[in-house]
């Protein structure tokens, strides 16, 4: 006879970003961050950045050559200001986050979901307020890119089963969760 093994769904990892024209606006940003929380994401790793256009360059190679490549570098590249970065956990992180943020283009957003994240604070296509992770492999990467201290496989062994499980606290000034009764989340 054999026995399963049911184990709970482990905790999928993504990377959101909040783009400079929403980081500008202390009132948007702190409406997307309390809908990270809202929508009981864990935020496993958060920090603010200037980013440098080589970065951006790098990070947006898969869309080199269309139209809006170029002036998408250029908008996320330092001179527009700061970006936020979040590393974000739920059972369905990539597909949760990528619905709350909504379509692509803003006047679709707008129409189509227009309480999501980009239908509500959406200005043009290219300064849609949000950036998430489409798969798995690109949220490896990405997080990666953007915390290159950060063990995904550390992080699974040591971090995630005890968040899964919880108790699980929320740090309002740092603004990461982490298991009750452990320190610092360590390096980012
Ligand atoms: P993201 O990567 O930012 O999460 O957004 P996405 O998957 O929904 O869209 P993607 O096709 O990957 O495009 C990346 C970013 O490029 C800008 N974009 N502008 N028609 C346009 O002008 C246009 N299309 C894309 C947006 O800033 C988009 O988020
Ligand atoms: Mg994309």
């Amino acid at each position: 006879m054999t026995s399963i093994l049911r184990s709970p769904q482990a905790l999928q990892l993504t990377l959101a970003l909040i783009k400079p024209d929403a980081v500008a606006h202390p009132l948007i940003l702190e409406a997307v961050h309390q809908q990270i929380l809202s929508n009981k994401f864990l935020i496993v790793r958060m920090k603010e950045l200037l980013w440098r256009k080589e970065d951006c360059q790098r990070f947006y190679q898969e869309h080199e050559g269309r139209f809006f490549y170029q002036r998408l570098v250029e908008f996320m590249a330092s001179h527009s200001g700061p970006i936020r970065a979040y590393i974000l956990a739920h059972k369905d992180a990539i597909q949760l986050w990528r619905t709350l943020m909504g379509p692509t283009r803003v006047f679709r957003a707008r129409h189509m979901a227009p309480d999501s994240i980009r239908g509500s604070f959406g200005l043009t296509d290219t300064r849609n307020t949000t950036h998430g992770s489409d798969s798995v492999v690109s949220a490896s990467r990405e997080i990666a890119a953007f915390f290159p201290d950060f063990s995904e496989q550390r992080w699974y062994e040591e971090e995630e089963p005890r968040l899964r499980c919880g108790p699980v606290q929320y740090s309002p000034e740092g603004g990461v969760h982490r298991a009750a009764g452990t320190g610092d989340p360590g390096p980012v």
